[in-house]
């Protein structure tokens, strides 16, 4: 049986806002109780310097998109309560109802110890999955304690899940590669469930999964699921090839796995961003008040401003977008006291030593780079390095003139999309990296290699010049493309693959 040969972009979805999609939740989801699973909780608690307890949101890719879409779905969320007053803001079950102020769903928190976190998390996640998922040539770690650590967090979640569902039917939507055994767990405790699974993160090509000591094993706890999402055709492929080979397993068609009554389907869904909601809220006058402040206290009047925006990660291609700026700074001299590279993001994970070490070689170059080429005035490299609220990022985003996301390997990319949606003024460009979800969806996107630093460099010189027409239209083009495919319409044609309940209800 050949598997999925296609690579052409998606079909838009019908849906496109949050009413069409609680016109589809009422078709497909009717009377079932929606649950999602997710590591990062959506909202947090935290005790502030004088004591009192405060909530904020978390503004991850994943936690925005997903709440955008259970702001409009309803049910419950299970997802790890992570904040040092978390136990504060719930019940003696661990649970809230939120967004604070506007009630639509309710939070259910799950309590990990310093053990279980370190080992699930810091551990097998982060220090096993992520490096091998993705292309970055960082070595997996795999270690027993950490495995161990992972199947019994997974249970925990399973034992959450199971007691939030009971004997009810339900749909369960479950994110990402911190759950790789739930799905055939909640099957086991909750036989009435639908599972629903999004992996956020590439899937590898077979030979380098099977390095993996429990490959088998996370095999069979994603063919636990009724549906098993990824971004792209290729990562789907991948999978296919991968779990065709697990004992009693076949493929019934080009996207579909079967073992006698069970299936499951394996294919793309590339996640999006709320593109009306950011297009909004980056185009207000207290954004406009908030670029302002930026460019005052950076400097960054006149200056060509380049804008890197990620999580603290070595996927991310963070020190080679430094070593570009580098390069450019020393084979163009004319951009000296015209540059401004921007570096902003959230440091996450700095309890591995990958990450750390990450840290510090970014400050060494950053500290290098500012040495050689600051000028009386300001430094070419300016990081922030801090949780940023939704509005300063979308001020980063208006104040760019080029905003790149040079990820070494990425399932998706949302800033890609946030960018886009940001900016409806008509200016900044985008560079993007071509091994990244976005590049093979947004067709139209200024693509480059980020291992390739000296391209790299003249890209950004030749970007320096100023933008044409032909550049502020194909911008408007993905940012068409980008509204018609939103996360109303990834979460829509999710709950597309349910079958609608027999009485409707
Ligand atoms: O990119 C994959 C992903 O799991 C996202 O879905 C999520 O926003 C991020 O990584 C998680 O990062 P962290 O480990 O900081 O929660």
């Amino acid at each position: 049986m050949p598997l999925i040969t296609s690579t052409s972009a998606p079909e838009s979805s019908p849906v496109r806002t949050r009413e069409e999609l609680q016109d589809l939740v009422r078709e497909r989801v009717g009377g079932r109780l929606f649950v999602s699973v997710s590591n990062r909780e959506p909202f947090v608690h935290s005790r502030g310097a004088d004591g009192s307890v405060q909530v904020r949101a978390a503004v991850g890719g994943l936690t925005l998109a997903l709440n955008s879409a259970m702001r409009a779905v309803g049910g419950v969320w299970v997802a790890h309560g992570s904040g040092d007053a978390d136990r504060e803001g719930a019940d003696e079950r661990g649970r809230l109802r939120v967004p604070p102020g506007d009630p639509a769903y309710v939070l259910q928190r799950v309590w990990l110890g310093r053990a279980e976190h370190d080992g699930y998390y810091n551990g097998f996640a982060n220090q096993a999955l992520w490096p091998l998922c993705h292309t970055a040539y960082t070595k997996p770690v795999f270690r027993n304690a950490h495995w161990d650590a992972y199947r019994s967090v997974n249970a925990k979640f399973a034992d959450a899940v199971s007691e939030v569902v009971g004997d009810r039917e339900a749909i369960v939507f479950i994110q990402d590669y911190h759950f790789g055994l739930l799905p055939a767990m909640v099957r086991a405790r909750c036989p009435r469930a639908i599972c629903l699974h999004f992996w956020h993160i590439p899937w590898p090509l077979a030979d380098i999964f099977s390095i993996c000591p429990w490959a088998g094993e996370l095999l069979d706890g994603l063919l636990g699921n009724d549906v098993l999402g990824v971004h792209t055709p290729q990562y789907a492929q991948r999978f296919l090839e991968a779990a065709r080979t697990r004992p009693g397993w076949k493929l019934a068609d080009d996207r579909t796995l079967e073992n006698g009554e069970r299936r499951t389907l394996v294919r793309e869904f590339p996640i999006s961003v709320d593109f009306d909601a950011i297009s909004a809220s980056a185009s207000s006058a207290e954004c406009d008040a908030a670029v302002e402040r930026l460019r005052e206290r950076y400097g960054l009047a006149g200056k060509f401003v380049v804008l890197g925006l990620d999580r603290i990660d070595y996927t991310k291609g963070v020190l080679e977008r430094l070593e570009a700026i580098e390069c450019l700074l020393e084979r163009h001299p004319a951009m000296r006291g015209r540059l401004a590279y921007l570096h902003a993001g959230a440091p996450s994970r700095t309890d591995i030593p990958t990450y750390r070490a990450l840290h510090n070689a970014m400050d060494r170059a950053e500290a290098r780079i500012n040495g050689k080429y600051a000028t009386a005035e300001a430094n070419p490299v300016v990081t922030i390095k801090r949780h940023l609220h939704v509005s300063e990022v979308m001020a980063l985003y208006r104040l760019a003139d080029v905003c790149v996301v040079s990820s070494l390997e990425d399932g998706m990319n949302l800033v890609a999309k946030e960018f886009l949606a940001a900016r409806d003024d008509g200016g900044g460009r985008l560079l993007l990296s071509e091994f990244t979800g976005a590049a093979w969806e947004l067709r139209e996107a200024e693509t480059f290699n980020p291992f390739a630093t000296d391209e790299f460099a003249d890209r950004l010189f030749a970007m320096s010049r100023a933008g044409t027409a032909l550049d502020s239209e194909r911008m408007q083009r993905l940012r068409a493309q980008v509204r018609a495919n939103n996360i109303y319409g990834w979460i829509g044609k999710i709950l597309e693959t349910v079958p609608p309940r027999r009485d409707g209800n």
